[in-house]
């Protein structure tokens, strides 16, 4: 309810919970004939079916009455501990989101057993261990294979995470903090200093580093450009930096793309990418069986040992 700007709907709807509730009592108590029980006479009223079937005005039975304000009772009482009147967030406070969080720490606490024979063993160890690639492949379908594929190769600018190729680095720590603290790759934009022109002769250069088709007058102009622009995060030979999650340019592998109108994209317009932390959405048991499964893909004794 906070969630609206203005208090009217907060009252609106205040008014439509307890004025039903009144309504329900002012009806009972205008059909009071059961007051005067006794007094009155039953009559008929007048509407005969079937030849015999006669309809009375007989006043509803007293245990009738009873129920129907015990419910009416049993309505405020309901929405006096829960919300339900507007805004007001009831004497027990209780919301649905925190319900599915006290259901998530009661599952953790379950699940504790399985994971707490991979505590004390090395990232490396756990990668190795049959069921606990298990574990970490379950886990990454369920929260990871939309974006990285469901065999974690990766496409267009999500990160194939098999290819032994690291932006951020392949050791298990790196892999650990990439899962936990997320990641925000950002290269920036170039178009204020680089003509377009200029961007050409460097991605010509760029795309002659991996051993790609390149127009070797424009490379040397362009190798004069990176060098003003680009080593200071892609280095001097072009390998990347994984500290700051600079791609290496030189191993044919694209997040983007290789063409040269790709590649002036990125250097004019710079490119923005994000991993997203996973801390506060899994546990720490499960990033570790995560980062142990996908160190696992690109490091072959653990595949062999698994299968
Ligand atoms: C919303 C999409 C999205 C989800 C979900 C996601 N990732 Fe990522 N991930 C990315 C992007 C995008 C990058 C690349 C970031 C960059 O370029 O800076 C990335 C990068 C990574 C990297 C670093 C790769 C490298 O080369 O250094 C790892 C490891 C990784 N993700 C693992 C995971 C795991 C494990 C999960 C599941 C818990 C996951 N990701 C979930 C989008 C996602
Ligand atoms: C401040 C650091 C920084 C500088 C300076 C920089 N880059 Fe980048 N570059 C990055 C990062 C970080 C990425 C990865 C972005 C991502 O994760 O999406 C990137 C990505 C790229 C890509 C995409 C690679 C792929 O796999 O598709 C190319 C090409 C590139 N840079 C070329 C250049 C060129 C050419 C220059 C000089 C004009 C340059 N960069 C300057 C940080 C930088």
């Amino acid at each position: 309810m906070s969630d609206f700007v203005s208090s009217f709907w907060s009252y609106f709807i205040g008014v439509i919970a307890l004025g039903g509730i009144a309504f329900c009592v002012w009806l009972l108590f205008s059909q009071r004939a059961w007051l005067k029980q006794g007094v009155k006479q039953v009559e008929d009223t007048g509407h005969v079916w079937d030849g015999d079937l006669t309809e009375l005005n007989n006043p509803v039975p007293r245990w009738w009455t009873v129920m129907y304000l015990g419910l009416c009772v049993i309505a405020l009482a309901i929405l006096f501990l829960y919300p339900g009147v507007g805004s007001y967030k009831g004497k027990l406070e209780y919301t649905a989101a925190k319900q599915v969080k006290a259901e998530q720490v009661a599952l953790n606490e379950r699940i504790k057993p399985v994971f707490e024979r991979y505590q004390k063993m090395p990232i490396t160890e756990v990668a190795h261990d049959a069921d606990a690639r298990e574990i970490g492949q379950r886990l990454f379908l369920n929260n990871c294979a939309q974006c990285h594929g469901s065999d974690a190769r990766g496409s267009g600018s999500f990160p194939n995470l098999a290819d032994g190729d690291w932006l951020y680095g392949g050791e298990p720590e790196q892999i650990l903090q990439t899962i936990t603290k997320g990641r925000h790759g950002m290269m920036p934009p170039w178009s204020s200093q680089i003509k377009p022109a200029e961007a050409a002769d460097i991605a010509q250069y760029v795309r002659s580093l991996s051993g790609l088709a390149s127009d070797p007058l424009r490379v040397v102009p362009g190798k004069r450009g990176f060098d003003t622009f680009c080593v200071a995060c892609h280095g001097a030979e072009g390998k990347g930096n994984t500290a700051l999650g600079a791609p290496n340019l030189t191993d044919g592998i694209w997040l983007y793309g290789s063409s040269e109108a790709t590649i002036v994209e990125t250097i004019l317009n710079g490119r923005q990418n994000v991993m997203p932390a996973q801390e506060g959405l899994l546990t720490e048991d499960q990033i570790r069986m995560l980062a142990a499964w996908v160190w696992g893909l690109s490091n072959q004794s653990a595949n062999v040992a698994a299968q």
